[in-house]
This record gives structure tokens, C-alpha cells and sequence, in this order.
């Protein structure tokens, strides 16, 4: 048969469109359209925020009034159960995007080879610990490894209070740096907000620059505080999740 042989081209057009279509609906509204067809039930928004109530606490906030099933993300992306896509400007803290194909990579190496702590010797900590600091100035020479921003600032108030031998921290109104009782107790988001227990005895909390005046003032603190640990050593790198 000829290429532009009429009988073979008779279904060429509904080809075109279906595939037009397929490329216009997000394959996870079609997974669903085909799971709906076949019988099989869709659990709801509601239905899942009533079982969350059974298996947590309410203190595990949800956001929005309409809650948002998301199923999967991809750099900037997010993508909910019926197929929508969402630009991510708030999600905590992706630095280089969601599920970034070679860190997914790396995690799925390294967790099927070795997953340990620092009490052991491996070459990994070593080689990682020299490629990050060749990012920094030679004054933050040494690296840990923490799990999570509230780990890294628990551990970076350890620090400097074992360093300076001080025990007063300078914080800002309104700041959160994380859910460790230490962190808490630092973060004026919490310990303000709602069921929060209010400014504890060595935390001096100074507002957010709202005149001049203010901020010069402001300025001179931290100016001072940056002085006493300029000669702080340590970098501390989180995990982000
Ligand atoms: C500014 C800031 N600091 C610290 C944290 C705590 O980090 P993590 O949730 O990894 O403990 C967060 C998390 O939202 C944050 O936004």
C-alpha cells in the first residue's frame, strides 16, 4: 500500500484527536476517570481529613478550607488527586525542587548500600564533608550532619552557648526556627501564638524593624552579636525534606 493510500488513512484523523486529548488531560484525572469507571471508590477530600482526625492530633494543622489531596510533585509542581497543577511558593523549603531526579538518585543509591550513623567510618562523610566546604570561606571549616532545620538550630544554640559560655539568645518577633522544645522556646511564632507559654527566662526577643530609629538600634545589637561569634567555626547542613 501506497503511504497516502486512502484506506490506510481513513483513521487517521480520530487518531490525532484522541491522542490531542490524552495530551490535554493530566494522566492523573484519566487514572481516576478509569478507577471511577471500574467500580472501584475514590475516597474524598472529607473522607480522608475524618480519618487523619482518628490516626493524629489536631495540633497537626491542616492548611486551606478546601484541603488539597496532593499525589505527587515534581520540581516547582504539585499535583493533586484530580490532576491540577500547583506552583509551589510555599511547601517547606524544596532548595532545589521536588523529588529532583538526581537527588531521588543518590537517596536510592546510598539507602541500598549504606545507611548509618557518624559513630562508623565511611568514605561518603568524608568526601561529601570536603566538596561542601570547598562552597564556603576557609573560617567554616567543619560540617555535621542533622536531620532537620530544628536539629541544626538545637545544635547551633548547643554551640554557641557552650562556646561563650552564655546562656541569654537574641531572637526576632514573629520568627520560627523549628519544633524542638529548645526551638520552640526561641521561635516568637509559638511561643506567642496560639496555646503558646510566652517569653522564657533568657530569651530576649527585639522587634522587627518597623521605624528607623528602631532598626538603627536593632542594627547595633546585632552588630555587636555578630562580633562575639565571628569566630564561630561550624557549619551545620540539614536535611530537607
Ligand atoms: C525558617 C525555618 N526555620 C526552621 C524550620 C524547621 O525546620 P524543620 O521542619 O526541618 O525542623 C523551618 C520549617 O518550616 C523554617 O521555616
Amino acid at each position: 500500500l501506497e503511504q497516502d493510500n486512502e484506506y490506510v488513512l481513513i483513521s487517521e484523523k480520530p487518531a490525532w484527536q484522541l491522542i490531542e486529548k490524552w495530551v490535554q488531560t493530566n494522566p492523573l484525572e484519566i487514572k481516576r476517570l478509569f478507577m471511577e469507571a471500574a467500580g472501584f471508590k475514590q475516597e474524598s477530600p472529607y473522607e480522608l481529613v475524618d480519618k487523619r482526625k482518628t490516626v493524629t492530633t489536631k495540633s497537626l494543622g491542616l492548611s486551606y478550607k478546601e484541603p488539597i489531596v496532593m499525589v505527587s510533585s515534581l520540581f516547582q509542581y504539585m499535583f493533586n488527586d484530580k490532576g491540577n497543577t500547583y506552583l509551589d511558593a510555599y511547601n517547606n523549603i524544596p532548595h532545589v525542587g521536588h523529588c529532583h531526579p538526581k537527588i531521588s538518585q543518590a537517596i536510592t543509591t546510598q539507602i541500598r548500600n549504606l545507611n548509618t550513623n557518624t559513630r562508623y567510618l565511611y568514605k561518603s562523610f568524608t568526601d561529601y564533608s570536603e566538596k561542601l566546604l570547598n562552597y564556603f570561606p576557609p573560617k567554616l571549616c567543619k560540617v555535621f550532619f542533622v536531620n532537620s532545620g530544628s536539629e541544626a538550630n538545637d545544635l547551633a544554640v548547643r554551640m554557641s552557648r557552650a562556646f561563650t559560655n552564655r546562656n541569654k539568645i537574641v531572637i526576632l518577633e514573629h520568627g520560627y526556627h523549628g519544633n524542638t522544645s529548645l526551638c520552640v522556646k526561641i521561635s516568637s511564632y509559638k511561643f506567642d501564638g496560639k496555646g503558646g507559654k510566652g517569653l522564657s527566662g533568657n530569651i530576649i526577643k527585639l522587634p522587627l524593624p518597623k521605624k528607623q530609629a528602631a532598626s538603627i538600634k536593632r542594627l547595633h545589637i546585632l552588630k555587636h552579636i555578630v562580633k562575639n561569634f565571628s569566630s564561630f567555626k561550624f557549619l551545620l547542613v540539614a536535611k530537607c525534606v
